[in-house]
């Protein structure tokens, strides 16, 4: 059953996103205490902020499905954000903020492929949200992007690819919405 299997997809990938959200946030915090520059402390500060939001609204997505979170990834994710928390403080400037940007790179599509999985099972009512995650961990990988390309060791490497510009997230999720509808209707 194609519902449910996108249901089950989209509590999986849930789980993964409620515990690597607090990994990443735990993460951040040990990473703007490590920064010398108050620009770069506030904003890695909001971003911590912006990660434990994201906790909140996918765990309350998961309760609405009736999903727990998983206990060995909850744990894991505390013990990989206090290292990665602590490594910042070890690691030197670059590094934190190369690793962060690649990561939040994958976040992006993470959000986008939940938001198709909600579209498919018919919880239309997390869409919105899901997209809205995105576009912010868009604004991270953005964001750390930029700092490691000020260095000019970072000038210098093959970063991770870039995501499409920002509004391309909507876009191609109605897009995608409104070639499905179209299969749908033909299918009929
Ligand atoms: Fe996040
Ligand atoms: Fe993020």
């Amino acid at each position: 059953m194609p519902q449910e299997n996108s249901r089950q997809q989209l509590k999986a990938l849930l789980q993964l996103a409620y515990s690597a959200e607090r990994a990443a946030a735990l993460a951040y915090r040990g990473h703007w205490h490590s920064v010398v520059d108050v620009d770069e402390r506030a904003r890695i500060k909001q971003i911590e902020e912006e990660e434990w939001h994201h906790r909140e609204l996918v765990g309350a997505m998961l309760e609405k499905l009736g999903a727990q979170p998983n206990k060995q990834r909850e744990f894991r994710a505390l013990l990989i954000g206090r290292a990665l928390a602590f490594g910042c403080h070890v690691m030197g400037w670059f590094l934190p903020m190369y690793g962060a940007g690649r990561l939040e790179s994958r976040n992006v599509r993470e959000y986008e492929t939940a938001a198709r999985y909600a579209r498919d099972c018919g919880h239309e009512e997390f869409i919105d949200n899901l997209l809205m995650m995105a576009e912010v961990e868009w604004e991270h990988e953005y964001y750390f992007r930029s700092r490691v390309l000020v260095h000019s060791f970072g000038k210098r490497l093959n970063l991770w690819p870039a995501p499409p510009p920002k509004e391309t997230i909507r876009q191609t999720f109605a897009r995608e919405t409104e070639q499905a509808l179209t299969l749908v209707e033909a299918a009929g």
